[in-house]
C-alpha cells in the first residue's frame, strides 16, 4: 500500500534533494535547530517527537507556521484545495448557504485560515448569492499568517473587511458554522514504533552535537487505539512499524464543543477511518514533510523551513466528538462532498464564458483544478469531510444522523466506515 501525499506537491523526492535556501531562511533554521538542541540539553534526556513537532511548526517567530517565509501556493511549499482556484470555496458556500439563510446560524468561524484564500473566495461566492454572513471570524494563531490574510483582503476584497474579525482565542459562545480545512493534520502528534518491548514513543536526542531519532519509554496502552493492542491483531504489526497518535485532538475538539452553542463544524483533512489508518500494511505511517513542493520523510532536515504533517484518524475524531457532546452528522470523501455541492456545474459555469473567448489556458487550469480536487489518486479520496453538530444526548458514536443541514454528505455516505 503506498503512502499518499499530504497537501498537494508537484513531485515526491528522495531526501537527498538539495534546495536553494536564502540567508534569512538558513538563519531561521539554524536558530531553531539550536533551540531544539538546548531544549534537549536542559531536559537532560531526549524530547518526545510531539514536543519537537510543536517547536518545528509553532516556536514563536521561528517555527514553520510562525516565521515570515512564504508557504502556500505555487511559490510556497504545498498547495491546499482553496489555493487551487475558487471551485473549492464555491462548493463550501453551496454546502453552508441554506443554514446561513434559514437556521439563524448567520456567522462563520474559520480556524487556521492559512493565506486567507478560502475566506476571500467563500465570502465572494456568498455575496454573489446575496447570502453574506453577519460576521466572518478567523482564529489564526500565527501572527505572520494573520497579516498575510489581512493583506489578501486589502488587495482583493477590501469591502469585506467590515465583516471579518480576527480572534486571539475561541469565543465563549458561538452560534454558526465552524470550518477547519487542513488544520488537524498540522496539530502535533506522537510518533510510536512497534519494538520487541512493545509500542515505544519515538523521540529526538543529541549525538555528537547533532539531532537524531531515538526510542523512548513505553506507550501507555490507554492512549492507543484498540486495534494496536488487541491480542489477535498484535502480530500483524511488524517490528519497526511506525505510526502516529494525536493526543491533542481531544483538547482541541473539547474547546470547539464548548464554544459552539448552536451550529455545525465542517472538518476537511487528509485521513482515514481507524481500520485503514492503522492497517498493518501502512507500516511507515503518514508523517510527511513538504518543502518547495517536494515531499519527503526526513523531519530533522531544514527545521522551520518545511511543513510537517500527519493524516487524521477520523474514527478517533468521531469518538472524541461524541464524548464531548457533538453529534457526528456526516462523513464522506472530498470528491463526494464536492460533487454533491455542484463542482461540475460550477466548473461549467466558469468554462462557458471562457469557451466563447477561446482562452485555452484558462480551460486547462479549470480542468486541472477539477482533476486535483476530485481524482482518487490526488485529493478526491484521501481527503475526507466530516460534519459535526451540537446536539444534546449525543454521547454515543452509534448516534449518527445523516440528515445534516450542511449539504454534501448524502451522495457518498461513509459514516459506516468509522
Ligand atoms: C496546513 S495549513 C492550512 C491553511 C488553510 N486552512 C488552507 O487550507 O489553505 C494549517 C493552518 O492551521 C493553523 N493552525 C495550526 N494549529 C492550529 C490551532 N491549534 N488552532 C487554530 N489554527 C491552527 C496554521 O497556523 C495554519 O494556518
Amino acid at each position: 500500500m503506498s503512502v499518499s501525499s499530504h497537501h498537494q506537491s508537484n513531485e515526491s523526492i528522495s531526501s537527498s534533494k538539495q534546495f536553494k535556501i536564502s540567508v534569512e531562511a538558513s538563519d531561521i533554521s539554524s536558530e531553531l535547530t539550536q533551540r531544539v538542541k538546548t531544549k534537549i540539553k536542559e531536559n537532560g534526556s531526549p524530547i518526545a517527537f510531539e514536543a519537537f513537532m510543536q517547536m518545528a511548526l509553532y516556536e514563536p517567530q521561528l517555527g514553520y507556521y510562525q516565521n515570515n517565509l512564504h508557504k502556500f501556493g505555487e511559490k510556497g511549499d504545498f498547495i491546499t484545495a482553496p489555493e487551487m482556484g475558487s471551485l473549492f470555496a464555491e462548493c463550501i458556500a453551496n454546502s453552508v448557504i441554506d443554514t446561513l439563510n434559514n437556521d439563524g446560524l448567520n456567522s462563520i468561524l474559520e480556524i487556521g485560515a492559512g493565506s486567507g484564500r478560502l475566506a476571500v473566495d467563500l465570502l465572494k461566492s456568498l455575496k454573489h448569492q446575496n447570502s453574506l454572513p453577519a460576521q466572518y471570524f478567523i482564529l489564526e494563531p500565527s501572527a505572520t499568517l494573520q497579516s498575510q490574510q489581512k493583506q489578501l483582503f486589502e488587495q482583493e476584497a477590501v469591502y469585506f473587511l467590515n465583516k471579518v474579525v480576527w480572534l486571539a482565542e475561541l469565543p465563549n459562545e458561538f452560534e454558526g458554522i465552524i470550518i477547519a480545512n487542513e488544520v488537524i493534520d498540522a496539530i502535533p502528534c506522537q510518533l510510536i514504533e512497534q519494538t520487541e518491548k512493545g509500542w515505544l514513543y519515538q523521540g529526538i536526542d543529541l549525538k555528537n552535537g547533532e539531532l537524531c531519532r531515538c526510542l523512548m519509554e513505553k506507550v501507555d496502552c490507554s492512549s492507543l487505539p484498540t486495534c494496536l493492542i488487541d491480542e489477535y491483531n498484535a502480530e500483524s504489526y511488524i517490528l519497526g512499524y511506525q505510526t502516529e497518535i494525536r493526543r491533542q485532538s481531544s483538547g482541541w475538539l473539547l474547546s470547539l464543543s464548548e464554544c459552539l452553542t448552536k451550529g455545525h463544524i465542517l472538518l476537511i483533512d487528509y485521513g482515514y477511518p481507524e481500520s485503514e489508518f492503522y492497517h498493518p500494511q501502512r507500516s511507515q505511517g503518514s508523517l510527511t514533510c513538504f518543502i518547495n513542493h517536494h515531499r519527503h520523510f526526513d523531519y530533522l532536515k531544514a527545521i522551520g523551513l518545511q511543513d510537517i504533517t500527519a493524516h487524521v484518524d477520523f474514527t478517533n475524531i468521531a469518538r472524541l466528538s461524541s464524548e464531548h457532546g457533538l453529534s457526528v452528522d456526516g462523513f464522506t470523501t472530498q470528491a463526494g462532498f464536492l460533487l454533491e455541492n455542484g463542482i461540475i456545474e460550477k466548473a461549467e459555469a466558469l468554462l462557458n464564458p471562457i469557451e466563447n473567448m477561446g482562452l485555452d489556458i484558462d480551460r486547462y487550469k479549470i480542468s486541472q483544478q477539477i482533476q486535483k480536487l476530485m481524482m482518487p489518486g490526488q485529493m478526491g479520496e484521501v481527503l475526507k469531510v466530516m460534519c459535526l453538530s451540537t446536539q444534546l444526548n449525543a454521547r454515543d458514536l452509534t448516534v449518527k444522523n445523516t440528515e445534516t443541514s450542511l449539504k454534501g454528505f448524502s451522495m457518498q455516505d461513509h459514516l459506516h466506515r468509522l
